[in-house]
């Protein structure tokens, strides 16, 4: 009995505890909303945008909740709260490929009252699209994202390369630069390979340059763009780190960022940590251009990017909409874009000065940022991402891959989803 009875004293001071946090007392009458989003490489600016929020809010407080940093793994983890319809979590970022899923399960409150079409059209239209299912909008456009390549100017110089237009013309710099420095350390490319969301961007990028589609994997074009990733990008000696492989945005940005790869395919925030000292050891020797293509094809960027949505499981949907609305605000996106180098979902920011000044390619590339490739958009969208992340990891991963059987394999997988999703 009095053990019983010292547990549940135990248990309830745990909830109390947790439910404070342990941090700030809460004020009565205050309403806290929880913000998930994945683990920020720059917190300092996410709170200093919730101090923001808080000292213009009087009587809302922000309890913000990291995950995980990567897409499908912060997807799985969000997925399995609002399965369960846990009110824990009232507003939530969201990749620009869940929306349509979100819409079709009910995991997502429709805005089209809030986020109205004025407004919308003051946005990109790709950024747009991506929140927009069924002619209702679920999301809020926080950030665009495109791929870019970056490149070492200071060694591209002394070898006397140009940035390359195709991918071979790439790997033939890199490999003259990296026999040339005879350094172990230095590699030719880093990039995204890890069997997660970023590989089906990267491998989007490579086959779409070669005028082919992820979605039609058994055709030449895309056997072709995934042999060379396999042959040129992978496998070569010297090309890629051996941790491609399971290499994310981070672990293959710090490669490059230390001064380990010629070049380096990343979205745009990579630009702000490579010229900040207290991240990158090539500050000053970092150029950006678009990404290489195959002879005849065309270079070919993902659209990538995050919004804001509410959950419609929210006990507070008025605070959370409060929320929302100040973090897409075009003040808040301004400081994203200066400090962290989130190239805004706005367009009115491509003039403006202290972005600019801070991104002075985000000029160059507004064209790159407007002309991104979606990728497929369906409510079984996490399926389809799914089988391509493994078919895509081995048919580049394994150097004795059967390109051609695998991909033949995974169109009729692909198919099979496609259809089992219109019965
Ligand atoms: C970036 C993009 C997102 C993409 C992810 C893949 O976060 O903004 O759209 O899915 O990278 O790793």
């Amino acid at each position: 009995m009095t053990n019983r009875y010292g547990a549940l004293v135990v248990m309830t001071l745990a909830v109390v505890l947790c439910s404070c946090g342990g941090e700030r007392p809460q004020q009565e009458g205050t309403v806290v909303i929880s913000v998930l989003t994945w683990r920020p490489n720059s917190p300092q600016t996410w709170e200093q945008a919730i101090a923001r929020f808080e000292e213009g809010n009087p009587g809302i407080e922000v309890d913000l909740q990291t995950g995980p940093s990567s897409s499908t793994q912060l997807h799985d983890m969000l997925a399995q709260r609002l399965r369960n319809r846990d009110s824990s979590v009232d507003v939530f970022v969201m990749d620009v490929v869940w929306p349509p899923e979100f819409a079709a399960v009910g995991w997502a409150l429709p805005l089209d009252t809030l986020f109205e079409p004025g407004e919308r059209e003051l946005f990109f239209d790709g950024c747009v699209d991506a929140v927009t299912w069924e002619e209702s909008v679920y999301g809020v456009p926080f950030f665009l994202d495109a791929g870019v390549l970056y490149y070492r100017t200071d060694l591209l110089e002394r070898y006397g390369q140009d940035p390359p237009g195709t991918w071979s013309a790439m790997v033939r710099t890199a490999d003259s630069i990296v026999s040339g420095e005879a350094d172990p350390g230095l590699y030719g490319y880093s990039a995204q390979m890890a069997q997660y969301e970023g590989l089906v961007c990267d491998m989007l990028e490579l086959v779409g340059s070669a005028g082919g589609s992820l979605m039609r994997p058994e055709e030449p074009e895309a056997i072709r763009a995934l042999r060379f990733a396999r042959d040129s990008l992978v496998h070569l000696e010297g090309m890629s780190p051996p941790g491609i492989l399971i290499y994310k945005e981070q672990e293959s940005l710090e490669l490059f960022a230390s001064g380990g790869a010629v070049f380096h395919r990343n979205w745009p925030y990579a630009w702000a940590v490579c010229a900040d000292s207290a991240t990158s050891d090539v500050v000053g020797k970092i150029g950006i251009s678009v990404l290489p293509r195959f002879p005849g094809g065309e270079s070919v960027s993902a659209l990538g990017g995050w919004s804001f949505g509410v959950s419609p499981f929210s006990p507070h949907p008025e605070e959370s909409w409060r929320f929302v609305s100040f973090m897409t605000s075009p003040e808040i996106q301004r400081l994203f874009a200066v400090e962290v180098g989130k190239p805004p979902a706005r367009r009115s920011l491509y003039s403006d000065s202290a972005v600019l000044e801070a991104n002075p390619h985000f000029r160059r590339m507004a064209d790159v940022f407007e002309n991104a490739t979606p990728r497929p958009r369906s409510p079984v969208y996490p399926q389809i991402s799914h089988r391509l992340q493994s078919f895509l990891h081995e048919a580049v991963g394994d150097p004795e891959s059967d390109v051609p059987e695998m991909a033949a394999e995974a169109a009729e997988g692909l198919r099979e989803i496609l259809s089992r999703a219109e019965e």
